[in-house]
């Protein structure tokens, strides 16, 4: 996708879809530019008030252009207020609706709002958010063609902006690629081939193999991954420029499936389980955008990958697993996999002692039930680490609101014969597993996210078509980008 700026008068702009965006209580004067002599000769202002048009926030209507204007077609899209997030929502709303109608080029306007390069940047972001499609298995003819340039008119041209939103977009794009392939596609070992892709200048990436896994001691990824015929990789990206300012580390839950191994799930649950890997492909999205950032700032990604399932050979209900920092837990059900994968990974992320620690998750059911498919759980002991995650998605345009991290909880992951049970019960049952993770970090600044409710959508949501979301991949990237600076 490439960006642009004109200054062009928008009727003369030609474009497959001409988005022209309003802001409520203004539809007169934003139609006005194309509504004269030689253009829609007032039929804009019939069209909507006839369809009572009103720039409402989320709002839309379509018409082809009959020759009116250059542009094929007209979008008018409304943006109510005029905030942050209803620029970029109606932006999403443009390359959702440029998809739909298979259109190439796409220019958007916005009326009466100049938007300053932080929006900017979430608007070009946003408008490739909604025209990502996952199409690869459909036939040639009922795919519909993807963007290939965006115009943005009226906008001051900003070249770092479209730097930044193009990082951002690849990373975000391969994050929901990787969710969205089958589990037969993406399994322990091709995931860490597509991350060792990523080495390069200052970036380098070991993976280790279920004998290297064991000899060092992941107990729980050996364990959990030892049902499966896909052996288990233990993966760490690590971007490491000369004088970096800072050192952060971020670590996935790599569940290339869940089938709950002997706990098997049911298979309405167990069907969506190859976004198990979400976390895993948010940490490989944002180390591609660090890659092409290049933020002074050292940034560690390490990924546990294995899959779940059931076996001769399999876990089992009361074995004890033994993980890198020596702790040992009590299995007493094989579908709270991930806080065994996770535990082996943070404390391995704890001994490279980064300033702060991010982990991402599909963790718990129940986290999806306390926060539907928008919010991501963030649980953290840290108010600084919080606010900044907090901010920052508020500005990419991510849900996550911060959950209690409450030790009164403890005693509940109690076990009679090891250190720990890997579960906690039904109550609370995803602040339990943030409790059990915490067992296994020793970083101050440590943050856990539980995005097993938008990391992937059963049904459309906003300008997101169903299936992976790319959820936190942008709000770190500027997480990282501010640390470097
Ligand atoms: N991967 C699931 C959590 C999940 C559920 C992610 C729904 C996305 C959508 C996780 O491994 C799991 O099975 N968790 C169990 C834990 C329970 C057995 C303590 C759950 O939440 O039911
Ligand atoms: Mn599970
Ligand atoms: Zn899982």
């Amino acid at each position: 996708m490439i960006f642009s700026f004109s200054a062009a008068d928008l009727s003369t702009v030609s474009a497959d879809l001409l988005v022209l965006a309003v802001p409520a209580g203004a539809v007169a004067a934003a139609v006005a530019p194309l509504d004269g002599p030689g253009s829609f000769s007032g039929t804009l202002a019939t069209l909507t008030r006839d369809e009572e048009f009103t720039g409402k926030a989320g709002s839309s209507l379509p018409t082809p252009s009959l020759g009116h204007i250059r542009a094929r077609r007209l979008l008018l899209v409304g943006t109510g207020g005029g905030s942050p997030a209803d620029l970029r929502h109606a932006a999403g709303i443009a390359g959702f609706q440029a998809r739909v109608r298979g259109a190439k080029t796409l220019a958007i306007a916005f009326h009466g709002a100049t938007p300053n390069p932080g929006v900017l940047r979430t608007i070009m972001e946003s408008v490739a958010e909604g025209n990502y499609r996952f199409d690869r298995y459909k036939s040639e003819g009922s795919r519909k063609a993807p963007l290939e340039s965006v115009t943005l008119v009226g906008v001051t041209e900003n070249q770092a902006a479209v730097d930044q939103a193009l990082a951002s977009i690849a990373g975000q794009n391969l994050c929901r690629d990787l969710v969205n392939e089958p589990a037969a596609e993406i399994y322990p070992a091709s995931l860490a081939r597509i991350c060792q892709e990523l080495a390069g200048e200052n970036i380098t990436v070991d993976v280790w193999d279920e004998d290297k896994i064991r000899e060092k001691g992941m107990g729980g990824i050996a364990g959990v991954g030892q049902g499966s015929t896909r052996g288990a990789r233990f993966i760490h990206i690590s971007y490491n420029p000369p004088e970096a300012k800072g050192h952060l580390a971020l670590v996935g839950k790599g569940v290339t499936f869940d089938s709950g191994g002997l706990s098997l799930k049911s298979n309405d649950n167990m069907l969506t389980m190859k976004c198990d890997m979400a976390g895993a492909a948010s940490v490989v999205g944002v180390m591609k955008a660090v890659k092409a950032l290049r933020p002074n700032v050292r940034v560690d990604g390490i990924i546990g990958a294995v899959e779940n399932m059931p076996a001769g050979n399999a876990y089992k209900l009361g074995d004890v697993l033994r993980f890198y920092n020596g702790k040992r837990a009590e299995i007493h059900n094989t579908d709270a996999e991930g806080r065994l994968v996770l535990a082996d990974c943070l404390a391995y992320a704890s001994e490279l002692k980064p300033q702060a620690i991010v982990d991402l998750a599909t963790l718990t059911g129940a986290a999806v039930i306390a926060l539907g498919d928008w919010y991501t759980a963030l649980y953290t002991r840290s108010d600084d680490l919080s606010a900044a995650l907090v901010g920052h998605a508020a500005e990419a345009g991510d849900g996550v609101w911060r959950m209690p991290l409450v030790d009164l909880y403890r005693d509940k992951l109690k076990s009679e014969v090891a250190d720990l049970k890997n579960v906690g019960g039904r109550a609370g049952g995803s602040i339990t597993a943030a409790l059990f993770l915490s067992e296994f970090v020793t970083c101050d600044k440590w943050a856990h996210l539980d995005i097993a409710g938008p990391a992937f959508l059963e049904s459309p949501l906003l300008h997101y078509t169903p299936g992976g979301t790319g959820t936190m991949v942008r709000s770190l990237i500027r997480w990282i980008e501010a640390a470097g600076r």
